[in-house]
């Protein structure tokens, strides 16, 4: 008889805890502790044979082994293509494309056999899709299984089955095992923290013992964490996040976290009628629909990892009878508009207290980085003065809280960036100091 016993599982963060209490004393969620009884025992994982350690030098390094995908954002992304045995989170919101780029990219390998268990849809589902693509799928294998132990036996090496060079599990929400229980003592309903730690682990260890690259599929929450299993990300050696809203064709694959390269690259794709495409040139693509003459309309250069990318962030100032005037930035720091808002009272003497500020990254671009300030607070004065900017300026470097502009990493890269898409004027910490300086700049006619 497998042993088991109780513990409480914070389903926000994974804390565990023998106790119950209010609140999870990690994240301080309110309520978030669930009674879970785990068992072990015989049915659980077998032990394996006991490891014994080795020199570093002599260990083998993976980086040589990558498997190159053929999806050549989806490589750089990853470093430089996938690395045999890893465990790949692709999390994103539903809807976003995560099926549809693993679709593809099952395809795209095409000489090497994959596996692609999908526990969402059916095989005539993703029949439908894949013709709706117009991909080959010989090497495909498609699999409808929610229990990860049968799913295990398949993947073992003792099995029947041919050996596969990449398994999909789309998605690992709705994965189960029977060893995960309920406090009622039934199973855990699939999607819980118990179920998905539980089944990600197990497969993880089959997958990295055969040498296997895994991708888990996840969903994410609104407020962007991935469904309750946070916890999954300290488990698996690479996050990869979808991102990109329904309104917009544009999709940023991100590496959040990489334990096989940069967790700075971002892979540019658009959807369209053939599913996701690679979107080789992404500044071309951002400034497609650029109203050059349009007052609030300034080009940053914002720096993708290793790749510099040129955005074009608007912004529109308006009257308000508000007390409160409204300050809403889409694709932009809200509180960095905030600070920029400050400055600009404060050193410029541009009154906003009576004015609604928006800011907004056009496409659906979102940038991170103080290194758009500049360009942010350019378009705030060009909105408020009614004054389009020359359309061949390109604008970035951080403000600081004295009005000051201040250096960026990778200027250089940057300034070449605009400069190929003939961008003749760059305002940079190169070329000015100081905000007031910047809006000088600006105005020179060239
Ligand atoms: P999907 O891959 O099912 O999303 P996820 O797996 O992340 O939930 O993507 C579905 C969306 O993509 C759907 O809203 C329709 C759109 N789409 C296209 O625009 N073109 C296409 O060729 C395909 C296959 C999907
Ligand atoms: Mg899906």
């Amino acid at each position: 008889m497998p042993k088991s016993k109780t513990v409480y599982i914070c389903q926000s963060c994974g804390h565990e805890q023998a106790k119950w209490s209010g609140r999870c004393p990690q994240c301080q969620e309110w309520n978030s502790l669930a009674e879970t009884t785990l068992r072990s025992g015989p049915s659980s994982t077998p032990v394996t044979s006991g490891s014994s350690p080795i020199r570093l030098s002599s260990a083998t390094s993976p980086a040589a082994a990558r498997l190159q995908t053929g999806i050549s954002e989806f490589d750089r992304t990853l470093g430089g293509g996938i690395v045999p045995g890893s465990v790949i989170l692709l999390a994103g919101e539903p809807g976003v494309g995560k099926s549809t780029l693993l679709l593809q990219l099952a395809s795209s390998l095409s000489t090497l056999p994959t596996l692609y268990v999908s526990g969402e849809e059916s095989s005539s589902q993703l029949k439908l899709r894949a013709d709706r693509l117009g991909i080959e799928t010989g090497n495909i294998q498609v699999l409808a299984e929610t229990n990860v132990d049968s799913l295990i036996s398949l993947i073992t090496p003792n099995s029947p089955k041919t050996l596969n060079s990449l398994i999909i599990i789309d998605s690992v929400q709705t994965l189960t095992t029977q060893d995960s229980l309920s406090a009622s003592g039934g199973y855990a309903p699939a999607g819980t923290i118990s179920q998905v730690r539980e089944c990600s682990q197990r497969l993880a260890q089959v997958a990295k013992a055969q040498n296997i690259p895994l991708i888990l599929v996840g969903h994410v929450t609104k407020e962007g964490s991935i469904a309750g299993p946070k916890i999954l990300e300290h488990m698996v050696d690479v996050v990869l996040y979808l991102e990109g809203d329904k309104f917009h064709s544009f999709r940023l694959l991100r590496a959040k976290k990489n334990r096989y390269g940069s967790d700075q690259e971002v892979g540019v794709f658009a959807m369209g009628e053939r599913g996701l495409q690679e979107v080789k040139n992404p500044s071309d693509a951002f400034l497609s629909e650029r109203l050059t003459s349009a007052p609030g309309s300034v080009v940053t250069a914002t720096m993708e990892g290793t790749r510099p990318v040129l955005v074009e962030i608007q912004a529109l100032a308006t009257s308000t009878t508000l007390a409160y005037p409204r300050r809403t930035a889409s694709g932009f720091d809200y509180n960095r508009l905030n600070l920029l808002i400050a400055v600009l009272q404060k050193h410029l003497k541009i009154s906003l207290q009576n004015k609604d500020v928006y800011v907004n990254v056009a496409s659906g671009f979102r940038v991170t980085e103080p290194a758009v300030d500049l360009a942010a607070a350019l378009a705030i004065i060009s909105s408020v003065r009614d004054k389009a900017i020359d359309p061949s300026t390109c604008v970035f470097g951080e403000v600081g809280l004295s009005g000051e502009v201040r250096k960026v990493s990778q200027s250089d890269r940057r300034t070449r960036e605009a400069e190929k898409l003939g961008f003749t004027k760059i305002i940079s910490p190169e070329t000015v100091r100081s905000v007031a300086a910047a809006v000088a700049a600006a105005r020179k006619v060239s």
